[in-house]
C-alpha cells in the first residue's frame, strides 16, 4: 500500500486489509510506504490512527518508510493510493514484470476509472472517514479475489 507520506492513507489500507485477511484466514504479507522520504520513523498522522482504532484496528506500531526498489521483489501487488503516486511508483520499475504489478487501488472497486483516494493531510477529520470507506471497498474486492483465485 504505497501513497505520499506513509501517514494518513496507506497505514490506514495496511490495517483494513490486514484486518480482513487475518478475519479470512488468509495469510498475507501486508506492508505500506510513501513515495516521499518525509516521515520515515515516523508513526501514523493521529487522525489515522483514530480512524483506525474506531473500527477496532490498531495501526499506532506502524512506522513510516519509503518505496524502495526490492519491494517490487517482495512483494505480489503494489497499490497506489492516487496517480500523481502511481506514476512515481512505475518511474520506479525496470521491467514489465515490476510494472504489472503496480496498480490503482481504486481501480479493484471502481474498475477503469483510475479515481484516487484524496490526500486527507490538509483536511479535516470527516476526509478520513471519506478515505477509510474507499479503502474498505476496495479491500473487500481484493479480498474476494483472492478467494476466487483471481488475484
Ligand atoms: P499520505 O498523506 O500520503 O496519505 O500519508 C500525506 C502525508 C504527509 C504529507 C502529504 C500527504 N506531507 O506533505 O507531509
Amino acid at each position: 500500500m504505497v501513497c505520499l507520506g506513509n501517514i494518513c492513507r496507506s497505514p490506514l489500507a495496511q490495517g483494513i486489509l490486514e484486518e480482513k485477511a487475518k478475519a479470512e484466514g488468509i495469510e498475507m504479507e501486508v506492508d505500506s510506504a510513501g513515495t516521499a522520504n518525509y516521515h520515515v520513523g515516523e508513526e501514523p498522522d493521529h487522525r489515522s490512527i483514530a480512524k483506525a482504532k474506531e473500527y477496532g484496528i490498531d495501526i499506532s506500531y506502524y512506522r513510516g518508510r519509503q518505496i524502495h526498489r526490492t519491494d517490487f521483489d517482495q512483494f505480489d501487488y503494489i497499490f497506489a493510493m492516487d496517480t500523481s503516486n502511481h506514476n512515481n511508483i512505475l518511474s520506479l520499475t525496470s521491467d514489465p514484470k515490476e510494472q504489472q504489478k503496480v496498480k490503482l487501488i481504486l481501480n479493484l472497486s471502481d474498475p477503469g476509472k483510475n479515481l484516487s483516494v484524496p490526500d486527507p493531510y490538509y483536511g479535516g477529520e470527516e476526509g478520513f472517514e471519506n478515505v477509510y470507506q474507499m479503502l474498505d471497498r476496495a479491500c473487500d474486492v481484493f479480498i474476494e479475489r483472492i478467494k476466487s483465485g483471481e488475484a
